[in-house]
């Protein structure tokens, strides 16, 4: 028998509750013993859930049960989450976790608490939703030197530009739909000012390059700035607008790692992600360029990637899983400003002094455009060099476009 328990009977909670239920044959059958849901923790009263006669509020009762296995923390954010963690890993249960604000603020010190107590610590579920991802990239691309991580890593925020680009919703009708549909993170801001997928690159970063990037050291920027006129500009080009997440390896073992909006032309796969999927495109020495592909929140796809972790660890208990990084460091991430690409501006200035400014352009045009107002593409440089040469005008936007 493996026991196990949930942190927080919440949305991806209940979600794992339920795929455990609903697929408790196949589970039992996949890990060749009976997996149980022993206890569900939550400061709430559910009287009418069906699990109802497993919620237990005093997390002492799980550090105590020798006969509890596997820990699944979906409480989300880093207090008390951090304490539970902590506490479990040390009691020696192996946690699973969705929980990729805790992986990319702590993933370091709790995967280190985990090989000292012999149990494991996956967050599978933590980057791209359901998507299978982060053993892929640590197993199955495990030949390879990464180059590249480049994610729509996302949910709410694809989902909300989506609604913008195909329905020409404004930004706060889509930000409800997504929350009507339970995409959005507790406080929205962390999807749509880029935290969210701050913390998921740090979690790719890290598996990707070996050492803790930590989300202070990523510059973040989220899609407040995105109005529906880029949308039909970059939609003028055959681009859509997307938030990316990007880790770029540097010489000397350095990372680039930041997190932006930017136009996707037609011909990268990425343009085509839509609503609530999301999309990871790696880059290795070995195998090219490979593209994960799925939906990136909600209930169950969550939960499928978190039931994948707990199965992982039931069919054998006591394996170590060597899935850690080594420790970060202040200079590990450089500035972006060396990364040449091309740019979308959209600026207050006339098509001359446009050109003047920023020489050999490619103007875009919309319909209803404000006479005075000029939306064009770069030629490749850094953002120093397109700021200084935008410098004075009153800039509406400026985004990179992906190569
Ligand atoms: N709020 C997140 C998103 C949930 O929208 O992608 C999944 O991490």
């Amino acid at each position: 028998m493996v026991n196990v328990a949930i942190l927080g009977f919440g949305t991806v909670g209940s979600g794992v509750a339920e795929v455990l239920t609903t697929n408790g044959g196949l589970i039992d059958h996949r890990v060749d013993d009976l997996v149980r849901l022993k206890y569900i923790v939550d400061v709430r009263d559910f009287p009418d859930s069906p699990y109802k006669d497993l919620f237990v509020k005093d997390f002492a009762v799980l550090e105590n049960d020798p006969e509890l296995d596997i820990v699944v923390e979906t409480i989300g954010g880093a207090t008390i989450a951090l304490d539970f963690t902590t506490r479990a890993l040390k009691a020696g249960k192996s946690v699973v976790t969705s929980n990729k604000e805790l992986v990319a603020t702590h993933g370091y010190e709790l995967l280190q608490l985990a090989r000292e107590h012999g149990c494991s610590y996956l967050f599978e579920a933590s980057v791209g939703g359901g998507i299978p991802i982060l053993r892929p990239l640590t197993s199955c691309l495990a030949a390879n030197e990464l180059e590249q991580v480049t994610g729509i890593l996302n949910g709410t925020t694809n989902y909300i530009l989506t609604r913008m680009i195909k329905a020409g919703l404004t930004f706060d009708q889509a930000l409800a739909e997504a929350q009507a549909n339970g995409y959005a993170e507790k406080d929205p801001t962390a999807d749509v000012d880029g935290h969210d997928a701050c913390r998921k690159i740090c979690i790719l970063a890290a598996l990707a390059f070996g050492r803790h990037v930590y989300p202070d050291q990523v510059p973040t920027q989220g899609i407040r700035g995105v109005a529906l006129e880029d949308v039909a500009y970059a939609d003028s080009v055959g681009c859509k607008i997307k938030l990316l997440g990007r880790a770029i390896r540097q010489p000397e073992g350095k990372v680039c790692a930041f997190v932006a909006p930017h136009l996707v032309p037609g011909e990268n796969p990425l343009s085509g992600v839509e609503d609530v999927f999301n999309a990871i495109a790696v880059t290795g020495n070995a195998i090219g360029d490979v593209m994960f592909y799925g939906r990136g929140a909600g209930k169950l796809p969550t939960a499928s990637a978190v039931v994948a972790d707990v199965i992982d660890i039931a069919k054998d208990l006591k394996r170590d899983r060597h899935n850690g990084w080594e420790e970060g460091a202040p200079d590990l991430v450089v500035s972006t400003d060396g990364l040449r690409s091309a740019w979308y501006v959209r600026v207050q200035a006339s098509v001359e002094q446009a050109r003047s400014r920023c020489g050999d352009i490619q103007l875009l045009a919309r319909s209803g455009a404000p006479a005075g107002e000029a939306a064009f593409l770069t030629a490749p440089m850094t953002e120093p060099e397109i700021r200084e040469k935008l410098a004075g005008l009153d800039a509406g936007s400026l985004f990179r476009v992906l190569a």
